[in-house]
């Protein structure tokens, strides 16, 4: 990952800069049950999700963080009424759209990953334009996954080597993890360090199921909508805490 130098602006006290997670990955649950404990809609959850979601972005890039990544909609959220599914697809393009000066001044650099070719051809355009726009940035990288599912990530790598394999162009023996996750969506990006789930739920819901293989796992009951400057501080201090071993003693 080649990324500029980083500011740290506004670090809260008690983080340590040095200690920071590289990248960091949401889980951004709960916008449902935020707007039915309002007697609202369930799906009026999502646009005070995007809201935190901008102030997620904003907060890592303040602080240093090298890599966000957010998982937007997966592969089993077609399953969704399809007023919601066009309510999140309807906000996924206004964010790319409207966010794009910001990202550009903040010199974000966007990727979109999952199955992009499925989606509706105004979002795919918004997508190609904002990662197009964005792909001399060298600020941090912030990846939204749409149409994303870990299991068809890592099918679709299988699928490619093996193809490879069969053109002659690689050896079964020369496979090993850096050939496979050169492979993967995440291709230019270190694993997670941190993986954040919001509203409790302890699952991993076929998010980055080969990047998170080490990363550090924060579950907190707090639901999206609310997920804030001061909810991020919070796990970042949690992670700061952990003792991250890799498998050795
Ligand atoms: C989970 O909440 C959230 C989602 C399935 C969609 C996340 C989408 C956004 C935050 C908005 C759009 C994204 C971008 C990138 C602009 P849920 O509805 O499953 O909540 P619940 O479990 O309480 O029902």
């Amino acid at each position: 990952m080649t990324t500029k130098p980083t500011v740290l602006k506004e670090l809260p006290a008690d983080l340590k800069r040095d200690r920071l997670p590289r990248h960091v990955a949401v889980i951004m649950d709960g916008n449902g049950r935020w707007a039915k404990r309002r007697g609202l809609p369930r799906i009026m959850g999502h646009p005070r999700g995007v809201d935190s979601l901008r102030e997620a972005v904003r907060c890592c890039d303040d602080w240093g963080i090298q890599a966000l990544t957010v998982y937007a909609f997966s592969t089993e959220n077609w399953n969704r009424p399809q007023q919601e599914v066009m309510l999140i697809m309807t906000l996924i393009e206004q964010f790319l759209r409207r966010e794009l000066p910001e990202m550009m001044e903040r010199d974000i650099r966007l990727k979109l990953m999952g199955n992009l070719s499925a989606l509706p051809a105004s979002l795919q355009a918004a997508m190609e334009q904002s990662m197009n726009a964005t792909s001399n940035n060298r600020g941090m990288q912030f990846t939204v996954a749409t149409n994303y599912g870990g299991r068809q990530e890592i099918l679709q790598a299988c699928r490619t080597i093996a193809h490879q394999v069969q053109q002659g162009a690689l050896s079964p023996d020369e496979i090993d993890e850096s050939v496979f996750e050169r492979h993967l969506y995440t291709a230019s990006i270190c694993d997670p360090d941190l993986l954040i789930r919001t509203s409790g739920e302890m699952r991993i819901s076929n998010f980055l199921l080969w990047q998170v293989a080490y990363s550090e796992i924060y579950i907190t009951e707090t639901l999206w909508p609310d997920f804030n400057r001061d909810e991020l501080r919070r796990a970042l201090l949690a992670y700061q805490q952990r003792e991250r071993r890799f498998g050795k003693v």
